[in-house]
């Protein structure tokens, strides 16, 4: 089986990537990671996917000012030399212009600490808390124009328990994601193998 070129773009920690490239070194994972992409030079994920041997590199943002899509174009550019095929977005912070989310539709996912369509945005473990909800988590989806709002792919909940604070809930959902991720990655993968045979 080949497997698809899996791009990951984050800006931060990059514990989901982290899982991702776990995940990818079983020769059977239907995706193999080509590149990881941080908006932010500083992401402390870039340095653990270079460690892993993966091409790692940074699209500065800051740089293109208000011209989100000049850095999109950039993006583009990077994920289209690299022969990307799946995009997944992991703890990546910029929201993407409509023009950017239709070039990839159907070939781009996102991890989300919310059991969507709950919580969409920011601050989702408070919010979560301050509901009163019984139980919170994270939602693997394919990613469509409106932010956090495309079709689901895979979710995980856990409880909330009392005295939780938005760091204690995090702290329980995280492993959550790191195990629901390449599962969802790898239910994209086949999705995609199966409407296009050929990619
Ligand atoms: C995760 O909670 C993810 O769901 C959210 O941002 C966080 C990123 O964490 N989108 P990490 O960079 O993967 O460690």
């Amino acid at each position: 089986m080949t497997r698809l070129n899996l791009a990951i773009l984050i800006s931060g920690r990059g514990s989901n990537m982290e899982a991702l490239l776990q995940a990818a070194e079983n020769p059977d994972f239907p995706a193999k990671p080509v590149l990881v992409l941080s908006n932010r030079p500083d992401a402390k994920g870039l340095e653990t996917a270079a460690a892993a041997g993966i091409p790692a590199r940074a699209i500065d943002h800051t740089l293109y000012g208000k011209d989100r899509e000049a850095f999109e174009r950039a993006l583009d550019a990077a994920l289209t030399e690299a022969g990307t095929e799946i995009i997944a977005l992991a703890g990546f912070m910029r929201v993407l212009t409509p023009w950017f989310v239709t070039r990839w539709a159907g070939r781009m996912i996102n991890i989300h600490p919310s059991l969507l369509p709950k919580y969409k945005g920011l601050h989702t473990h408070q919010r979560a808390i301050e509901a009163g909800d019984a139980e919170a988590g994270c939602t693997v989806h394919w990613v469509s124009p409106g932010v956090d709002e495309g079709e689901i792919i895979a979710q995980a909940a856990v409880p909330i328990l009392p005295g939780d604070t938005p760091d204690t809930l995090a702290a329980r959902i995280l492993p959550e994601e790191h195990r629901l991720y390449p599962q969802a990655l790898a239910r994209a993968c086949h999705k995609i193998r199966e409407t296009s045979p050929h990619a």
